[in-house]
């Protein structure tokens, strides 16, 4: 599966804002701070321009101003204005502007915002704001933009810019996997995307055949893909630094459910067509080491993605089967729409046989924490406070949000079966405290952190910032967490 990601060419405009000729310049405006430039002075004073959070204003042949537009970009109140608000307006405003043709824009933040965090920000903003999921939209109506430049002087802007651009593509290329409906994208193909990443960006990929897994017992994965005429596979896609930082080694492990019918414990038809995203954080894993590839920090890095279809079918597994995963530890699978855990249970003893210290894994794993948190948090776990805190302090400088979700160890007995050594699920509470439980009982005493993106893998409907349908997270998270990682840290 090929997956192409628009490109815009990025740059840094280090002209004074007068000066700068271009299609369309954003300017941020603040609450409560009229801007005297532009010639706006009136819609400010009656009250057109308030400065609100993107709430965008465009003024056609501005004085003062060699751009043929300027959009004047609500940015908020001033002293709460961070990396976060200026990748939403940046992305609000190319989202604005694209439509009406605008090919070559510009955003002028003034010297204030120069810092590299905010001038990735912005770089990621308008990237991850270009992204539409219309891949198979047939037409020649599709409007592209040519250029984003951030207008500015300041030492270390093209460096963040590279940075931002490097990270926001790769963010895009995991949505555009996600963004492929299942007919399209079978497990195979996301083997075929992963190859190709590794091409081009010099990782080492090695894909685990249906045999291959039988060889290595995971019977716990091989289990849920059973059902499916689809065969399943194990991508390893791996990065070593040229120089080491230390002995310790990142493991990303991500859900790669090409669909999920629930299988045999089949999932009702009302939304079932939104279960093609549910190797959206396998999709993740591959965009964050597409990044790492490119942006080398010193820590070595091995994604692995277990993918399967989850199909009902002659050959299916069903609810009562007991399967022996590769730890050895024998499952009961109550219901087999519990799958996203059964394949990381493999994935993860496999992970830490590679010789992965520390772990990370993301999955689109339960309804139950979409109720827990809505549609703005991840779900985080851990069963080690130290790598809790290095994911979450990645996570807040990334503008991606997490919530640490408890995992007492006396979740265990929810997960007690009279015939196997574990259940696949729970009772009826704790859903998505259960899964991790369950997926702890393989990860052992490896350092790991599970993060549940059921919730926040797609946006339902548009922001004025980015398209409905796959977000890509947390692939800057886990750049972020491979890029600060310090050894014993
Ligand atoms: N892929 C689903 C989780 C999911 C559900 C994601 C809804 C997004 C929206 C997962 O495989 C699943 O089916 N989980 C079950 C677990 C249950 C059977 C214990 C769920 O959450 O209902
Ligand atoms: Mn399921
Ligand atoms: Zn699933």
């Amino acid at each position: 599966m090929q997956i192409t990601i628009r490109l815009m060419h990025i740059q840094i405009e280090p002209k004074a804002v007068e000066q700068i000729e271009t299609d369309a310049l954003i300017v941020p405006v603040f609450e409560g701070i009229p801007d005297p430039r532009f010639g706006a002075d009136e819609l400010f004073s009656a009250g057109e321009i308030t400065g609100k959070a993107l709430e965008i204003t465009l003024l056609h042949r501005p004085q003062g101003s060699r751009a043929a537009r300027v959009a004047l970009a609500g940015a908020g109140k001033r002293e709460s204005f961070d990396p976060v608000g200026m990748r939403r307006l940046a992305g609000a405003a190319v989202r604005f502007l694209k439509p009406k043709g605008l090919k070559r824009i510009t955003l002028a933040a003034g010297p204030a915002f120069e810092g590299a965090e905010y001038t990735a920000a912005a770089v990621e903003g308008a990237i991850l704001g270009d992204f539409e999921p219309d891949r198979y939209k047939t037409g020649n109506d599709k409007k592209s933009i040519d250029s984003f430049a951030v207008a500015g002087a300041a030492a270390g802007m093209a460096e963040a810019a590279e940075r931002g651009r490097v990270l926001a593509e790769s963010q895009n290329f995991a949505r555009g996997l996600v963004n492929e409906p299942a007919n399209r994208l079978s497990p195979g193909g996301m083997a075929a995307a992963a190859k190709e990443v590794a091409a081009q960006t010099g990782l080492e990929c090695e894909v685990l055949n249906q045999a291959a897994m039988q060889a290595l017992g995971m019977g716990s994965l091989l289990g849920v893909a059973q059902g499916s005429a689809e065969p399943p596979c194990l991508i390893v896609l791996r990065y070593r630094p040229s120089a080491p930082a230390g002995a310790s080694h990142l493991g990303l492990v991500g859900k790669g459910v090409t669909f999920d019918t629930g299988g045999i414990s089949i999932k009702p038809a009302d939304g079932m067509e939104k279960m093609k995203y549910d190797m959206a954080g396998g999709a993740a894993m591959i965009g964050a080491m597409r990044a790492i590839a490119q942006l080398k920090p010193p820590a070595t890095v091995t994604a692995f993605v277990p993918c399967v279809e989850n199909m009902p079918g002659s050959r299916a597994q069903r609810p009562g089967d007991i399967v022996t995963a590769m730890s050895g530890k024998t499952i009961e699978v109550i219901n087999t729409d519990a799958e996203g855990r059964l394949i990381l249970a493999d994935a993860i003893t496999y992970a830490r046989r590679q010789g992965c210290t520390h772990l990370v894994d993301a999955a689109t794993l339960t309804g139950a924490i979409v109720v827990a948190l809505g549609h703005l948090h991840v779900g985080l776990f851990a069963n080690d406070d130290a790598m809790r805190d290095r994911v979450l302090a990645a996570s807040r400088a990334e503008g991606e949000r997490m919530w640490p979700m408890p995992l007492d160890e006396d979740y265990k007995d929810y997960l007690k079966s009279a015939f196997a050594d574990v259940a696949n699920v729970g009772g009826r509470w704790g859903g998505a405290v259960t899964a991790a439980m369950f997926l702890k009982e393989f990860s052992e005493d490896t350092p790991w952190v599970h993060l549940d993106i059921a919730g926040t893998a797609w946006l339902d409907d548009s922001k004025p910032y980015m398209a409905k349908g796959p977000t890509g997270l947390p692939v800057r998270t886990l750049v972020r967490l491979a890029e600060e990682w310090k050894e014993g840290a």
